[in-house]
C-alpha cells in the first residue's frame, strides 16, 4: 500500500475551504431527477447536462474532486474532450462512485445491502488507469422504529462490504470514500437518528480497522444527525451541528483524514447553513468537516437547466458556481 500517496490525496481532498461535488448518479437515479423535471433521459441530454457541470469556470475555487459515473468518467465534451482531464486541467480530482447499488438484503424484511464487491479489483485498475483517484461506495441504513430497523444484520453486512471495498481502494492506489447513509425518510427523533448513526460508526471503523484500511486515507462520507423528515419537531441547525459533531467526536479515530456529508433531501440552504454551524461552533477538530454534495449544489442548476438548456445553460452553470462558493466558504 502507497499509503504517502493515499494521504496526500486523501488531504487534497478535504483542502481548506473545499468539498467535493457529486455528480455520480447512476442511471436509475438520474432518470427518476430528469424525469420529474420533464427532461428526457437519453445519452445525449445525460452528455449535455454533464458537460456543463464539468466545464463549470472557477468552481475549483470551492470544488477538489468530483465524484463521476462510470459513464462519465469514459464521457467527453462535444468537442471531443475527455472530463477527466478538463477537470485535471483545473486542479480538480476525479473520483468514481464504483458500488452496484442497494439490493434486497435477504432474510430481511426490507433492509438493503449494497452490492458490488465481484470483479471489484479489476474495476478499480481500469478506473485508476482513466484517472481515478478516490472512489465512493454507499451504503443505505433505513430507520423504522415500528419495525425495529435497522438491525444489526444490515449494520454489519453493509460495514463489512464498506471495509472490504476500502481495501481492495486502497491497494491499488484509490482512496475510498466510505459512505453509511442513514435515511431521512420516516418520522424518528434526533435521538434515535443519533443512536443509529453512531452504531453504524463504530461497526464501520471496527471493521476497517479488521480490514486493514489506512485511516489517514480514507474519508467517511455520511448524513447530517437530523429528524426525520416527517417529524414534526424538526431541530435547529445548532443542535443539529452539535447532535452530529458530539457523534464524531466519541466514535470516529483522530486519524482519519476527514469527514463529509451528502445532502441526503435537505434543501441546497439547510445543507449550507448546517454544515455552517458545524465550523462556526468547533475549532478544534482532528479532522476537516467539509462537503460532498450531489443535490445541495447541483439542484437550482438542474432545475435552470432542465427549463432550457440552451438558454439557461449559463445561468446553470452560475447557479452552480454559487452553491458550490457558498459551501466552500463554510469550511475551515
Ligand atoms: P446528495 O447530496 O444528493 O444526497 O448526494 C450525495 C451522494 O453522493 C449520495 O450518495
Amino acid at each position: 500500500m502507497n499509503k504517502e500517496l493515499l494521504k496526500e490525496v486523501a488531504n487534497k481532498m478535504v483542502a481548506s475551504g473545499k468539498g467535493i461535488l457529486a455528480i455520480d448518479e447512476s442511471h436509475g437515479t438520474c432518470e427518476k431527477r430528469f424525469v420529474a423535471l420533464n427532461v428526457s433521459f437519453e445519452e445525449k441530454s445525460r452528455q449535455n447536462y454533464r458537460e456543463l457541470l464539468v466545464t463549470t469556470k472557477g468552481i475549483e475555487e470551492a470544488v477538489s474532486g468530483y465524484i463521476l459515473f462510470d459513464e462519465t468518467i469514459r464521457q467527453k465534451t462535444t468537442e471531443g474532450e475527455k472530463f477527466v482531464d478538463i477537470l485535471s486541467k483545473k486542479g480538480i480530482l476525479s473520483g468514481i462512485k464504483v458500488d452496484k447499488g442497494a439490493k434486497d438484503l435477504a432474510l430481511s424484511d426490507g433492509e438493503k445491502v449494497t452490492e458490488g464487491l465481484d470483479g471489484l479489483r479489476e474495476r478499480l485498475v481500469e478506473y485508476k488507469e482513466l484517472g481515478a483517484s478516490f472512489a465512493k461506495w454507499r451504503a443505505v441504513i433505513i430507520i423504522d422504529e415500528q419495525n425495529n430497523l435497522p438491525t444489526n444484520s444490515c449494520i454489519v453486512s453493509n460495514t463489512h462490504a464498506l471495509a472490504r471495498y476500502a481495501a481492495l481502494c486502497q491497494e491499488v492506489g484509490i482512496v475510498p470514500m466510505v459512505e453509511p447513509e442513514i435515511l431521512l425518510d420516516g418520522n424518528h427523533s434526533i435521538e434515535l437518528c443519533r443512536e443509529v448513526s453512531e452504531k453504524t460508526w463504530i461497526e464501520l471503523f471496527k471493521q476497517l480497522e479488521l480490514l486493514n484500511v489506512y485511516l489517514p486515507g480514507t474519508i467517511l462520507k455520511t448524513s447530517m444527525i437530523l429528524p426525520g423528515i416527517n417529524n414534526k419537531n424538526q431541530a435547529s441547525d445548532e443542535i443539529i451541528a452539535k447532535e452530529t459533531i458530539e457523534s464524531f467526536k466519541k466514535v470516529v479515530p483522530k486519524d482519519l483524514a476527514g469527514i463529509v456529508f451528502l445532502s441526503g433531501g435537505q434543501t441546497a440552504e439547510e445543507s449550507t447553513n448546517r454544515l455552517a454551524k458545524m465550523n462556526e461552533l468547533y475549532n478544534d477538530l482532528p479532522w476537516p468537516v467539509s462537503f460532498s454534495y450531489g443535490r445541495g449544489i447541483q439542484q437550482p442548476a438542474l432545475e435552470l437547466w432542465a427549463k432550457d438548456a440552451k438558454k439557461n445553460y449559463k445561468l446553470a452553470q452560475q447557479a452552480l458556481l454559487e452553491r458550490a462558493i457558498a459551501n466552500g466558504r463554510v469550511v475551515k
